[in-house]
């Protein structure tokens, strides 16, 4: 790993957001933040979050678009890191993302990969991309994947995720995120999870069988089969909504729009459109689909709810230091 100095001597991050196919929902092991079931992620591109980190301050400090941050959400992945790769610094992190933060759009999985990165650089360390998925993963468990670019893998009880493809591997695909609400989402996906865990009559159910999902989908994604991958990213949230809708008190993320985006999915599948739709803890809709089909599809979405922003992403690179080129396994 290089060293990146940027103006003031903070150590600029980059890492994008890592969406679920297959989902994490739901830990086995909360103090280590270990998930219970398989994920399996795609790192976008175009979508970011830059972190700066300083060191040399007294106390850790988090700051996100201006606002500094309520500590003890960082507390455990700071003691975690500092233990894990045998430093004693302390740092100061100001981060900033070019997407709704907090809005199911995994900025947790940008923003923790993005701050393990700037830390380690920052305190002059090169620690393995694994031990920095480890680290991140104390943050956020998505971002354990996001260090890694591509699409990457996140076993049950897992320290660390993998990359199973890199992000050239299927060039026609592509990743159509439509935002219905940029506005930062009521319940976090960490107290939505552990809600489901500890009250839904289905949770088990989810975790037994989650394995099958991702085992289907690690196929599909070898023999790039997007009908046989989008067949499995629907059931997998729709499988993960279940558990949120039969908690106490129930959750309920969904909007209208999102549900006007499923049924406008189905429809165009009907007429042999690519679109498959995800989800994750907030409102918006996330599509897969190929190149030749992007235009129609946003052009659907954009006649049909004006309302709704569309961001069209790619497979993309791994977490990287900002005077890197895009790297990242
Ligand atoms: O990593 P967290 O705590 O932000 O939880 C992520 C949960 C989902 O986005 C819903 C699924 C996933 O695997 O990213």
């Amino acid at each position: 790993m290089g060293t990146s100095y940027t103006e003031g001597g903070a150590h600029e991050a980059v890492a994008s957001p890592s969406l679920a196919i297959v989902k994490y929902w739901g830990k086995q092991d909360s103090r280590q933040n270990t998930p219970a079931t398989p994920s399996l992620g795609i790192t976008l591109s175009g979508i970011e979050t830059r972190t700066a980190v300083t060191r040399g301050r007294e106390r850790d400090a988090v700051v996100v678009d201006d606002t500094p941050q309520e500590l003890s959400r960082y507390v455990p992945f700071f003691t975690y890191l500092r233990e894990r790769l045998c430093t004693e610094a302390r740092f100061h992190a100001e981060s900033r993302s070019n997407f709704p933060a907090a809005a199911g759009l995994a900025s947790s999985s940008s923003g923790f990969a993005a701050l393990a990165l700037g830390c380690a650089a920052a305190a002059e360390l090169e620690p393995s991309r694994e031990q920095l998925s480890e680290v991140a993963r104390i943050g956020s468990a998505s971002a354990a994947r996001a260090l890694f670019g591509g699409f990457t893998a996140l076993e049950a009880g897992a320290a660390h995720a993998v990359q199973l493809r890199d992000e050239h591997f299927w060039p026609e695909l592509r990743i159509v995120i439509a935002v219905t609400q940029p506005e930062t989402k009521e319940t976090s996906s960490r107290d939505g999870m552990e809600r489901a865990r500890l009250t839904s009559p289905y949770y088990r159910a989810w975790v037994n069988d989650s394995r099958l999902l991702f085992t289907t989908a690690t196929e599909a994604l070898e023999e790039r089969d997007i009908e046989k991958l989008g067949t499995v990213a629907r059931m997998s949230y729709l499988r993960m909504f279940a558990t949120m809708f039969s908690s106490t008190p129930p959750l309920i993320y969904w909007q209208p729009e999102s549900v006007s985006l499923i049924r406008l999915c189905e429809e165009l599948r009907r007429e042999g459109v690519t679109a498959w739709e995800t989800m994750d803890a907030g409102p918006q809709v996330k599509m897969l689909t190929l190149d030749n089909d992007v235009e129609h599809l946003v052009s659907e979405i954009e006649e049909r709810m004006p309302q709704v922003k569309t961001i069209v992403t790619r497979p993309g690179a791994g977490a990287h230091l900002a005077s890197e080129a895009g790297a990242g396994g």
